[in-house]
């Protein structure tokens, strides 16, 4: 890998700020760029970053792929506004479910989430807004991972190999290549990203399709909502570095009113971890795994069983797909 790791100890913020935002700023010259933000650290960070070096010559967009959490593109748009940065919300859910439909592999999936996004969405935005760049918050860990062929992580493009400017019309820019999470959120605060922003913890790309064992449908990928809606609620207070919900493909039997109910199952899994690359679970106290267990198996229609998982990463990985 020719990319060169800058460590959070080894970031001169200042420099890198002002460097990257002249890098940044005539790339583009006097052209347009587009950004897709997420409200992850690393899209919400490059969102400001990209702000600070292009003004108006960036335009920002969510895409609703219909995979993000409950209320997260209103929530997300309406914390950049208070930051002074219009963002615009894309409905482009249609265009995830159809490309999902009937895909049960964990790389077949990233690959549809990987061809929605730049082949489909991005490549219609960057010729609507008649802009020739996308900026985008691709980060060290994830071009390592996608490189070793442990996991495509749904960002990677130039370095398998791919020439966007040949397979979909525009040209990518990534400023935060050379820096991992520890190191990004530092520089979100240094860009003034509220900490509710830079301290989140980490989101996927592909969203609750990485969180949805089998076929992602709109109605599994509803139950994995819930499920991620009552364990964030439950354990935020943690000061876990991850912590999320996961939907299994197969049935288990379960008991409800003296009857046989062949329900669903849900892994909730919580890390403590400090740039992803290795990881170990929570030692989460025993009335809190009950109360999720409750709370889940009772405000979910149809999940009858919950479990947490006890693996370290390796060999698991953070998220399951
Ligand atoms: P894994 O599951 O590979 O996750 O141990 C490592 C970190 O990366 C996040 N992750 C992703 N992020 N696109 C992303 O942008 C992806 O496809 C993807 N897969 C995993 C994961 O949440 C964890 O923080």
């Amino acid at each position: 890998m020719e990319i060169k790791e800058i460590t959070r100890e080894g970031l001169l913020m200042e420099d890198f700020i002002q460097q990257k935002s002249q890098e940044v700023s005539s790339l583009v010259g006097d052209g347009l760029a587009v950004n897709a933000l997420s409200g992850g650290v690393d899209s919400s960070v490059v969102t400001m970053l990209g702000h600070k070096a292009l003004g108006r010559r960036l335009k920002s967009y969510f895409i609703d792929s219909g995979l993000m959490r409950s209320g997260e593109p209103q929530h997300v748009v309406a914390l950049f506004k208070t930051l002074g940065v219009e963002v615009e919300i894309i409905d482009a859910q249609k265009q995830f479910f159809d490309a999902l439909r009937g895909k049960t592999d964990p790389e077949e999936k990233r690959e549809a989430i990987t061809q929605t996004f730049y082949a489909l969405v991005f490549a219609q935005l960057v010729m609507q807004s008649n802009a020739s760049y996308v900026l985008q918050g691709t980060n060290y860990t994830d071009i390592e991972e996608t490189v070793a062929g442990i996991k495509r992580q749904h960002n990677i493009i130039e370095q398998l190999g791919i020439d966007p400017q040949k397979e979909y019309g525009y040209k990518i820019i990534e400023p935060l290549l050379q820096l991992r999470k520890p190191a990004i959120r530092d520089l979100g605060r240094a860009l003034k990203l509220p900490e509710e922003l830079y301290r989140r913890p980490p989101f996927p790309g592909p969203a609750l399709a990485a969180r949805v064992i089998g076929e992602v449908t709109p109605e599994r990928v509803e139950i994995v909502r819930q499920a991620t809606a009552i364990v964030e609620d439950e354990l935020q207070a943690s000061g876990a570095f991850q912590y999320f919900a996961i939907l299994h493909e197969d049935r288990v039997t379960g008991v409800r009113a003296g009857r046989r109910d062949f329900g669903m199952q849900i892994e909730v899994r919580c890390w403590e971890s400090d740039d992803a690359q290795t990881g170990i679970p929570t030692n989460l106290p025993y009335d809190r795994l009950l109360a999720l267990g409750t709370r889940i198996t009772s405000e979910v229609l149809g999940v009858v069983s919950v479990t947490y998982n006890i693996t370290r990463k390796p060999p698991s990985t953070i998220e399951a797909i």
